[in-house]
């Protein structure tokens, strides 16, 4: 695949952890000590405490090293560290950027998406938009940016940044294989792909875009009750962390949340007797309530 400069407006969490994603999936990237530390220009959920799973990722990101991507950034407070960080090239503003870009990823909040569309619209032909905000769809986009533009909308998570994302993809009509396949080559640094229909994003930004936050309450909510029986806090939150990964694992090889649930529940044992807590407590209900909530915000 040849280089592809990839400019990012915004440089925040999820584009401070998109540009990390890519940069450690270059042949140079992440090599010293030093350049493991995590960028926290950003994002705090990508600090230090994630040095295993990134040394993980690192190293399953070795047979990927083979695309070349040249990122650029326009990302006002943030520019100097991208910069330190990743040697990531600055653009003197959002135009300037679109008009060096191979593709463009507006890593914006959404409010600010239709002014920045109008200000890079003169330069975008020919490129690739990726939209990355959960209620501004590709109609809106096209409506400001005019034909020509190859626009595709995707929706990560803050795992991107360990290149674990689990990321929704859809491509506007007209795109090429080739530049399909571009687009597939940048999300596929930060992690697994689903392509989905731009109809079920709203939905998918409830199970997996904006999951992580609800994960992390569980996993606090857990932790605190660990401590409460007396255990130490950093034992309680690898503990819970290490759990939920091997579950996650065993549904992901097959298994059935019920049947794996109903092999956990011995008759009258330890866990059947935490199952009617969570029961009485409503959890399943205020789960599904939180993503209905989440995926009604996200239809805007
Ligand atoms: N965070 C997530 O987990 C997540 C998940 C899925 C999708 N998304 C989507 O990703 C997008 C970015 O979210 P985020 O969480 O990264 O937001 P964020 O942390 O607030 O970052 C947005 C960044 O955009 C910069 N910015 C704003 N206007 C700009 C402009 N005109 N030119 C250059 N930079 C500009 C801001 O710069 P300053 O810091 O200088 O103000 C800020 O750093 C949103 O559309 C969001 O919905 C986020």
């Amino acid at each position: 695949m040849k280089s592809v400069k990839i400019g990012f407006i915004g440089g925040g969490n999820m584009g401070g952890a998109m540009i990390e994603a890519l940069w450690r999936a270059q042949p140079d990237g992440a090599s010293s000590a030093e350049d493991e530390q995590k960028f926290d220009g950003g994002s705090e959920a990508c600090g230090t405490e994630n040095l295993a799973q990134t040394d993980k990722n690192a190293s399953q990101c070795e047979c990927e090293k083979k695309a070349k991507f040249e990122i650029l950034a326009c990302a006002r407070s943030k520019n100097e560290a991208l910069r330190q960080r990743f040697s990531v090239k600055i653009a003197a503003s959002e135009a300037d950027l679109a008009r060096e870009a191979d593709a463009v990823v507006l890593a914006t909040k959404p409010a600010s998406y239709e002014a920045i569309l109008r200000l890079i619209a003169p330069e975008l032909a020919g490129k690739i938009l990726l939209l990355l905000a959960p209620s501004f769809d590709i109609k809106r986009a096209r409506q400001i940016v005019g034909e020509g533009v190859y626009i595709a909308r995707a929706m990560p998570n803050i795992a991107a940044c360990i290149g674990a994302s689990a990321t929704a993809l859809c491509f506007d009509a007209g795109f090429s294989e080739a530049k399909e396949e571009t687009v597939r080559e940048i999300i596929a640094k930060i992690g697994k792909i689903y392509e989905i229909d731009e109809a079920g994003f709203a939905a998918f930004t409830g199970i997996a875009g904006s999951l992580p936050a609800y994960v992390c309450a569980f996993i606090e909510a857990a932790a605190d009750a660990g401590v409460r029986g007396g255990l130490p806090r950093r034992l309680c939150y690898d503990a819970v962390c290490a759990a939920i990964e091997g579950t996650a694992r065993l549904i992901q090889s097959g298994k059935h949340p019920a049947a794996l649930k109903d092999e956990v529940c011995s008759p009258a044992g330890t866990t059947i007797e935490g199952l009617v807590a969570l029961e009485n407590g409503g959890f399943r209900g205020a789960l599904m309530q939180a993503i209905a909530a989440c995926i009604a915000k996200a239809r805007g």
